[in-house]
């Protein structure tokens, strides 16, 4: 188990509202305290019990969640330096997500909602994703569009305002999240494993191989291909043969998962007329995105917002950040509320 604390522990205020936010809705348990719309802590626990199983064990993780939630919360109320007592909401994770996972998170919360006698925000962890581009300066103004890239996602949104958004399109099959860690996978490269693919393709030639990625209309996107290419080309170059050119071979899968990301990008900020994007997600941390996206910003006058690294992998934080503007307009969630395993971006909550 991995407890990552962020470091944005401020001077804490005992005026004004503290709101307690929740996430559980993969295998990351996190809870984070919000004071008058600032993060005071931001706690993740990440299970490693499904790295040797190569991807995530959904019974594993609601069994982990349960064991961890207790411990995540109340190291958070250490961190931000005060009690239950002194908290004006909870906010949680309602979907998407796995539905074991969100029903330990939803539980707790609402639990301690009602105990409390405050109120209950429901959050849609896709647009706090989004949202996590504005926890920090600079950031971008709206409307701007939105590159939401991590392992279970892979889709373009024009964000008009805090709880308007519109998808102009998505992945048809797999994440590309999903792609980099089953080509990591094949490579022997261990799970999850974006990661170890970006910092062996930096060392790598992009144009060694050439891999095919799935072309497919509008603003969608395919990766569910990728996989049996590289399964094939592995099985045909062999074992010696991989491991002797493995950054090549990295850097040159990276390009093809990254390119129509790149690409359609660029189309729609022509098309929709918008000069800021952003990208968010657990692969907004990646370089070569990261590079690639810049350069072509910067050649197309528009801006590039990337959130900080613990806000783009999953991280309560953002769920935090989204509920203190929900707080303020009073959309609060009714004692009955349900997960919603397939919640979309844009739906009412
Ligand atoms: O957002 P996230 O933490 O979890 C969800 O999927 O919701 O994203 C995890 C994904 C994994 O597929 C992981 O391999 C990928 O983000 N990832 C990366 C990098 N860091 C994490 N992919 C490419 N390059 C990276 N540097
Ligand atoms: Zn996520």
């Amino acid at each position: 188990m991995i407890l990552i604390s962020g470091n944005q522990t401020r001077t804490c205020n005992f005026a004004g509202m503290y709101l307690l936010a929740i996430e559980s809705s993969c295998d990351d348990t996190s809870v984070a305290v919000v004071h008058n719309g600032v993060l005071l802590c931001n706690i993740v626990s990440s299970q490693l019990v499904h790295n040797t199983f190569g991807g995530v064990v959904p019974e594993m993780a609601s069994r982990e969640h349960l064991k961890n939630i207790v411990w995540v919360a109340d190291a958070a109320l250490q961190e931000a330096g005060i009690t239950t007592r002194q908290l004006g909401a909870v906010a949680v994770t309602a979907g998407p997500g796995l539905p074991g996972s969100l029903m330990v998170g939803v539980s707790f919360a609402k639990g301690l909602a009602l105990s409390l006698k405050k109120p209950l925000i429901a959050i849609n962890h896709m647009e706090a994703h989004i949202l996590s581009l504005l926890i920090q300066q600079p950031a971008p103004r709206f409307p701007f569009l939105c590159l939401v890239v991590s392992g279970g996602h892979t889709m373009l949104v024009v964000v008009k305002n805090w709880n308007q958004m519109a998808i102009l399109g998505q992945t048809k099959d797999d994440a590309v999240g999903e792609a980099f860690d089953k080509c990591a996978k094949l490579l022997g490269l261990g799970y999850p494993g974006g990661k170890a693919i970006d910092d062996l393709a930096r060392k790598g030639n992009p144009d060694a191989f050439a891999f095919p990625v799935g072309v497919v209309d509008g603003y969608n996107f395919s990766y569910s291909g990728v996989k049996t290419a590289v399964m094939y080309f592995v099985r045909e170059k062999g074992e010696a043969f991989v491991q002797a050119q493995l950054a090549d071979i990295c850097a040159s899968i990276q390009r093809a998962l990254l390119k129509p990301l790149v690409q359609k990008s660029v189309l729609a900020m022509k098309q929709y007329d918008l000069s800021q994007i952003g990208i968010a997600g657990g692969v907004a941390a990646n370089s070569g995105l990261r590079h690639w996206l810049s350069e072509i910003c910067s050649q197309n006058n528009a801006e590039l917002f990337v959130p900080d690294y613990q806000y783009c992998t999953d991280n309560a934080g953002m769920v935090g950040f989204a509920a203190w503007h929900k707080w303020q307009s009073g959309d609060f969630a009714s004692p009955g509320m349900v997960t919603q395993p397939r919640l979309v971006v844009g739906q009412p909550l």
